[in-house]
């Protein structure tokens, strides 16, 4: 499937996008252990979080789901997960593969995760050195997926220096951690998204958080609850980058998620000149909220501190794109895990932005975007969602039309993508396309 996106006028609107990636599938995930119902409402309806709903219902879960975000998760308790029949393949989701292999260390029975290509290739060992330490037998293909889990009842606490900024391995230990004897410690070199200690702590788990070190006591029970699930501002990154680099616009996005822990691609555009506002900030259950407004702006090109970048971790390809319209140049450092992620992001906005005649100068944890202006042209999204949004949208104000390849992945994160764009005012057209 391709994108073709010819030079459009986005113009003043009001949007809504789908519901938040990481909580939809934290919360399928707590509330299958928890005891009693969880009621999600704001689900992503997207395939990686519906991988992780499959895989949980393929663990004996009964979930039911009237309309497409809404979930009622009917919690087995700690200990009321079943063997799987079958491998559980997470599709192309790495939060999937990572949170779940965090959970199924815990059970009594052996499992086997797989995913489809990408996620084939992704690096595993990161949780898999944390959970070994713990006591959980596990194997991968060399580090990567397929993992084979067997059931262990003995799994110990530890007190763990993640050796990078991530959130899925933080998730992964601490739901390894509800399992284990003793106080699980895990410290982080830098703030990762804190979904997974916000939903245990509104679940009833005692869970503490002091500067950059988290503990929590094995053996705690979840009680069910209701979940309202904001909108994901990973998503809403592609409607802000639209708006900023119209002509005249002004778009008004309800109901985002806005938690601290992801809110650098805010600071970020802002250092570049970006008129963003954050308005009827509000607390949705544990999670913070706004309604965020972002007017056309005329981007300049700067230094982008390196403190921010695990806040902003999946917004690399918006900001790429960005740069690539600011005047002069912006320079990214410490990003070395854009390169594992569903794509090496680095290598593919680079590749992009030089066909559509953008310089690039990429080193190994960083690059500099030149800014200047788009071309047409023909360029891959390297069946990575993120990748095909950003350019896509990036092509609103190129000079001529771009057809973005291979683009299905999309339906990953953000089902109705090239719907909301159009709403818009963007010229996009979905084909058939074929395929590399
Ligand atoms: C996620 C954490 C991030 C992010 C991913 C979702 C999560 O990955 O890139 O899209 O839900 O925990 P890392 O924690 O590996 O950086």
């Amino acid at each position: 499937m391709d994108f073709l996106v010819k030079p459009s006028a986005v113009g003043d609107a009001t949007v809504t996008v789908p519901g938040d990636k990481s909580i939809s599938h934290r919360a399928l995930m707590l509330g299958s252990i928890a005891k009693g119902d969880t009621d999600i409402s704001g689900f992503l309806a997207g395939e990686d979080c519906l991988a992780t709903l499959q895989a949980l219902s393929a663990l004996g879960v009964d979930i039911e789901r009237p309309s497409p975000t809404r979930v009622t998760v009917h919690g087995v308790g700690p200990h009321g997960l079943h063997a799987p029949l079958a491998p559980l393949d997470l599709g192309n989701s790495g939060t999937a593969m990572r949170l779940m292999a965090g959970l199924l260390s815990g059970q009594q029975f052996d499992s086997v995760l797989t995913g489809d290509e990408s996620l084939s290739s992704r690096p595993m060992k990161r949780i898999i050195t944390p959970l070994r330490q713990m006591g959980v037998r596990i194997d991968s293909d060399n580090g990567c997926p397929p993992l084979r889990i067997r059931g262990s009842s003995e799994l110990t606490a530890i007190d763990y220096d993640l050796p990078m900024a991530s959130a899925q391995v933080k998730s992964a230990v601490l739901l390894a951690g509800l399992y284990a004897t003793g106080t699980t410690v895990v410290v982080e070199p830098a703030a990762t998204r804190d979904h997974t200690e916000r939903m245990l702590s509104s679940m009833g788990v005692r869970i503490n958080t002091t500067g950059n070190r988290i503990s929590m006591r094995g053996g705690q029970v979840l009680r069910g609850r209701e979940i309202q699930v904001p909108a994901d501002l990973s998503s809403a990154a592609f409607v802000i980058l639209a708006a900023l680099i119209a002509d005249h616009a002004t778009v008004l996005i309800e109901n985002v998620g806005v938690n601290p822990t992801r809110t650098g691609l805010i600071d970020i555009l802002r250092s570049m000149g970006a008129d963003i506002s954050l308005e009827n900030a509000r607390l949705l259950g544990q999670e913070p909220v706004a309604d965020i407004r972002t007017r056309s702006s005329e981007l300049r090109g700067c230094p982008v501190d390196p403190v921010l970048v695990s806040l902003a971790i999946d917004e690399f390809p918006v900001l790429f794109a960005a740069a690539a319209t600011a005047r002069g140049r912006t320079t990214f450092t410490g990003i070395g895990e854009l390169r594992v992620k569903e794509s090496d992001r680095i290598a593919a906005m680079a590749k992009g932005l030089r066909t559509l005649g953008i310089r690039v100068d990429e080193s190994e944890d960083g690059a500099v975007v030149h800014g200047g202006r788009l071309t047409g042209g023909i360029v891959d999204s390297h069946g990575d969602h993120r990748i095909a949004m950003s350019l896509a949208v990036a092509a609103s104000v190129a000079e001529s039309a771009v057809t973005v390849r291979n683009v299905e992945a999309v339906g990953t994160s953000f089902p109705g993508f090239p719907d909301r764009v159009k709403s818009l005012g963007i010229a996009i057209e979905v084909s058939a396309g074929s395929r590399k």
